[in-house]
């Protein structure tokens, strides 16, 4: 028996926090992450115990999700976006790179425990391409240099701050907060970033806005500002392609019309 009195009884908390104890399941696993470094056997059927499920149950979710680890995870785990985006904008190069450097293969974990490496997949992140993660925060625009960098760093302990997030704790600590239990460095780092803030900035350059929601029977989809001047042109090309389509079939009905009268 390796779960402590402590995190059985914080496993029973998070399980109380919901009307359906089993809605608990994905926090409390990340629990069991936070102390044993892997979603471990016994921590499946304490789970099971205190959800009143049965133990394949939970092992369906812990083995379907990418975050539930059954082999042991390292202080920091490092992941690389190899996704279609970033790896044309050189995530294959930082892997492959990662790779050599920590002399370790995809979800394998250095000889000293200090680093888990994982290729991942979008991080939905795509605007700060090639991305990377540490213990699911945030590291933009890397190359495979500043990506060497920040392993070094990590290894030697040095404070490494998310570029848009918080300063890094360890795999576990994170683990603890996905649980449900804060570290207080939710508002540490800007959280969203200028490229990902463009779009925003270009609606209120041009004055655009969401559409109304209306009460009841209208669409409330109608542009305003510039939009809805661009609507309009597009309204127009659009029954003006209409048309010609329209003529165009047209055309070919009287064709087929003709040939068949022949
Ligand atoms: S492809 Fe890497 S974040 Fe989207």
């Amino acid at each position: 028996m390796t779960l402590s009195q402590t995190t059985l009884d914080e496993m029973r908390e998070i399980a109380g926090r919901y009307p359906e104890a089993r809605s608990g399941l994905l926090p409390m696993l990340h629990l069991v992450q936070s102390t044993e470094g892997r979603v471990t056997p016994e921590g499946i059927e304490a789970c099971a115990e205190i959800l009143d499920i049965s133990a394949a149950e939970v092992s369906g979710v812990a083995t379907f999700y990418t975050m539930y680890k059954r082999r042991p995870v390292g202080d920091y785990h490092v992941g690389v976006c190899t996704n279609t985006l970033c790896a044309v904008m050189g995530g294959d190069q930082i892997f492959e790179r990662l790779k050599d450097h920590l002399d370790v293969g995809n979800d394998e974990t250095t000889e000293d425990g200090s680093i888990t490496l994982e290729h991942v997949e979008c991080n939905a992140a795509c605007d700060y391409a090639p991305v990377m993660m540490v213990n699911w925060e945030f590291m933009d625009n890397m190359t495979p240099e500043s990506a060497v960098s920040l392993v070094d760093d990590l290894r030697a302990g040095k404070e490494v701050t998310s570029t848009r997030g918080p300063r890094l704790c360890t795999w576990r600590e994170a683990e603890r907060v996905l649980a449900g239990f804060p570290d207080g460095r939710v508002d540490e780092g800007p959280g969203a970033g200028p490229a990902s803030l463009v779009g925003l900035q270009i609606a209120q350059e041009r004055g655009w806005s969401a559409p109304a929601v209306k009460a009841s029977g209208a669409t409330g989809t109608e542009p305003t500002g510039d939009g809805a001047q661009a609507a309009s042109r597009t309204d127009t090309s659009v029954e003006a392609e209409s048309a010609a389509v329209e003529a165009e079939s047209g055309s070919d009905e009287s064709a087929a019309e003709k040939k068949e009268a022949n």
